[in-house]
């Protein structure tokens, strides 16, 4: 029988517990593995190069396997409806084996932005020997080329939460591999794999971590693409350490949970910012008129807890003394902590990327991103409240009739 999601994410990576006789993880830090047959070792040790499983439980090294990673993979697969996982010591980490891994099959990306900014300075750059053409997500077909190894999208996009359209991005892309950068969502709230796309990849350093407390990347999909991936990260040795990926399956059963009681009180102060005349516009899915294309309930299902505003001044001085009078959410990079967090993009996190590009994006000097956290929406509220009433006087008021969010 198909069990809800929430009953897979309590017993994701958990079917071996039973033989070992444990109850909680067992964590395993061994950097490498008694070899006392060799023949087997040998043969376990090319098997695990070529990304596949250990053979006769022989791991040799832990940049090649380890148990508490594997647990953690198989349980990220569970719930993205995957067949196989590869964790990282990053997000980015994550995102450099999917590049390289394509090169097989190409040297060419096709992306739409805005994504992360150090994604798309990696792709920018080409300094892992690919070239990019950025597009827009209705014109896909038309940039690809005999070459293109790969198309890449981030739905919501960070930081302005646009909703990209996987399955359209998909038909589009043909035979070409399509992967969806799907860390703002989170397999809660949505599956591309269901969708048509190759690989879902996640900064497991935000929802999937939950804590604030660790980085982590990790990439889902087929036994074919995700083989390929773990034989990049045997070479170049980005796994995810064991302690990094415990605490991550420790949080698996409670993801559906924070990420659900964060929503709601996203979508609660994104209507009252929204609502508000001392803010200029807001981004936020769930807000009338931002979800164009139709995708929440059919593509995602709720607006995730991430919300991009602007305050109605473009004085970068305002935005400091904004961000200085906040008490209770810190002024800090990355989202999906307990915690809220908030940060200029085109100061921080979109820095890298060229002012030009990032404009025509939408990614303003005065947007704010706010990562919102598991506080009472009421003390946030206040705390918002409080910091827009300091800068008030600075601020030109805007008319909110007719129209409620710009
Ligand atoms: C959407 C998205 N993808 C990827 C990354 C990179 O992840 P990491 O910081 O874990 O390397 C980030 C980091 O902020 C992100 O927001």
């Amino acid at each position: 029988m198909d069990k809800a999601f929430a009953t897979r994410a309590v017993h994701a990576g958990r079917q071996d517990f039973m033989k070992l006789g444990v109850h909680a993880p067992p964590l395993d830090f061994s950097s490498t593995y008694p070899t006392p047959d060799l023949d087997v070792a040998a043969r376990s040790f090319d098997s695990l190069v070529s990304g596949d499983l250990p053979i006769d439980g022989s791991f040799v090294y832990q940049r090649l396997f380890n148990p508490t990673t594997d647990r953690f993979e198989r349980a990220l697969a569970e719930l993205e409806g995957a067949e196989d996982a590869a964790a990282f010591a990053s997000g980015m980490a994550a995102f450099s084996a999917v590049l390289l891994a394509a090169k097989s099959r190409g040297t060419h990306v096709v992306a739409v932005r805005p994504i992360y900014g150090t994604a798309d300075h990696l792709l920018t750059s080409g300094m892992l020997g690919m070239t990019v053409t950025w597009t827009t997500q209705d014109a896909i077909a038309e940039a690809l080329r005999p070459d293109t190894a790969l198309v890449v999208i981030e739905t919501p996009a960070n930081p302005t939460l646009e909703l990209v359209d996987i399955a359209a991005v998909v038909r589009q892309a043909g035979s070409v591999p399509v992967m969806v950068d799907s860390t703002f969502a989170t397999p809660v709230l949505q599956r591309p794999l269901a969708l048509g796309a190759s690989l879902v990849l996640h900064s497991a350093t935000k929802f999937l971590g939950g804590h604030g407390d660790l980085l982590a990347g990790v990439v889902a999909g087929p036994h074919a693409l995700v083989r390929d991936i773990k034989h990049v990260r045997a070479a170049t040795g980005g796994l995810l350490h064991p302690l990094a990926s415990y605490l991550l399956h420790r949080g698996v059963p409670t993801l559906a949970l924070r990420v659900e009681r964060a929503q709601a009180t996203a979508v609660d102060l994104a209507w009252k910012l929204a609502n508000d005349r001392r803010v200029a516009g807001v981004r936020f899915p769930a807000l009338p008129g931002q979800d164009p294309r139709g995708l929440l309930g059919r593509q995602m299902q709720g607006p995730g807890s991430v919300i991009s505003f602007e305050l109605a001044s473009e004085d970068p001085a305002v935005l400091r003394h904004f961000l200085g009078t906040l008490e209770l959410i810190t002024p800090a990079v990355s989202l999906g902590s307990t915690d809220s967090l908030i940060q200029p993009p085109a100061a921080l996190t979109h820095r890298v990327v060229e002012q030009e590009a990032r404009e025509a994006v939408g990614v303003s000097p005065g947007l704010l991103r706010l990562s919102v956290g598991l506080e009472d929406p009421r003390d946030l509220w206040r705390d918002l409240d409080h910091a827009l009433a300091e800068v008030a006087s600075r601020l030109e008021l805007r008319d909110l009739t007719p129209a409620l969010a710009r």
